[in-house]
This record gives C-alpha cells, sequence and structure tokens, in this order.
C-alpha cells in the first residue's frame, strides 16, 4: 500500500497523522523519515490524538528518554502509541539497551523516529512514513507498507 498526503501547515500535518491511525491496526512498526524538523513528532501528535492516546499537546520529542508510551483506543479494543527516537543513539549495542523486540507487543503501533539508521529496525518495520519538505511550510507525506 502506497498513499501520499500533502500538507500545508502544521495543524494539517497533524490531521494526516490522525487518517494515517485509521489506516493502521497493531501491530505495526513504521519507521519515520525526514529531516530535522521535517514534522515526524507533529505527525505523532496526529496518531495520538485520533487513538485517544492522550492530548496532543502531551506529545513531545523523545529525544531524550528515546521512548514515549501512550496509552489508547481503537475500535474498543485497547492499543498503545509506542514513540521513539533514534536520533541520540550510536550503536547497534546501544540499542539492543531500548529492547525494541519487547515495545513491539501485538497491541502496539510503534513509531521509531530515524529508524533507518539501523539496519535491524529497516528489517523490522512493516513500513515507512517518508516526510519531504519542499519548502518551509508544504510537507509531502508518503506511507509504504510492506503488505496490504
Ligand atoms: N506543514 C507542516 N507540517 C508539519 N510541521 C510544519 C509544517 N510547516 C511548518 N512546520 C514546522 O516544522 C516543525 C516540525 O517539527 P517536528 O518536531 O514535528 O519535526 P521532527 O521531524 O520530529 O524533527 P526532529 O528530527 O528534530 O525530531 C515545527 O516547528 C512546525 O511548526
Ligand atoms: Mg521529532
Amino acid at each position: 500500500m502506497k498513499r501520499i498526503f500533502e500538507s500545508a501547515s502544521e495543524e494539517e500535518t497533524v490531521a494526516i497523522g490522525a487518517a494515517i491511525a485509521g489506516l493502521l491496526r497493531p501491530p505495526r512498526m513504521l519507521i519515520l523519515t525526514g529531516d530535522l524538523g521535517a514534522g515526524k513528532t507533529t505527525l505523532v501528535k496526529g496518531l495520538v490524538r485520533a487513538l485517544e492516546a492522550g492530548d496532543e499537546d502531551s506529545v513531545t520529542s523523545p529525544t531524550f528518554t528515546l521512548v514515549h508510551t501512550y496509552d489508547g483506543w481503537q475500535d474498543d479494543q485497547p492499543l498503545q502509541v509506542v514513540h521513539l527516537d533514534l536520533y541520540r543513539l550510536e550503536s547497534e549495542r546501544q540499542l539492543a539497551t531500548l529492547g525494541l523486540t519487547e515495545l513491539m507487543a501485538d497491541d502496539a503501533l510503534v513509531l521509531v523516529e530515524w529508524g533507518e539508521k539501523f539496519p535491524s529496525v529497516a528489517e523490522m518495520a512493516d513500513g515507512i512514513l517518508c516526510i519531504e519538505q519542499p519548502d518551509l511550510t508544504h510537507r509531502r507525506i508518503t506511507l509504504e507498507m510492506r503488505e496490504a
């Protein structure tokens, strides 16, 4: 599956994140790619909002903690949104201490910023959300899933 979304503002990107939440069913792991400030964390805000997993203002970048987990709902089923930022991780060895495989629970949607840095994460992922930045406010967001 491949879907392309166009955004002209931060708010539109949040709304696109919410729409993407409707296309995903756990367990899924997606890598979020895009330059610094592309809007990866902003997209996660939309997913968290749509999945009733918290106020979008509660979603901040897991820059220092590396992982944030939000408990939410989808179709009356409990689910977890697990948001990671691997920007500061330098080695597969450091990555191993995060226990990514354990985070990938049956009810989890795992969203990994900078996951493409690590071949093991790329291999584990079900798809990729790529954010391109044609100009200051415009974003092109491509969702590409391995199956269905
Ligand atoms: N159309 C847009 N969609 C999303 N963000 C936008 C848009 N236009 C401008 N912005 C700005 O871009 C920034 C996106 O920040 P965000 O933290 O989501 O990026 P990020 O990809 O997670 O960066 P990092 O790699 O540093 O974690 C915000 O400051 C936001 O206001
Ligand atoms: Mg971010």
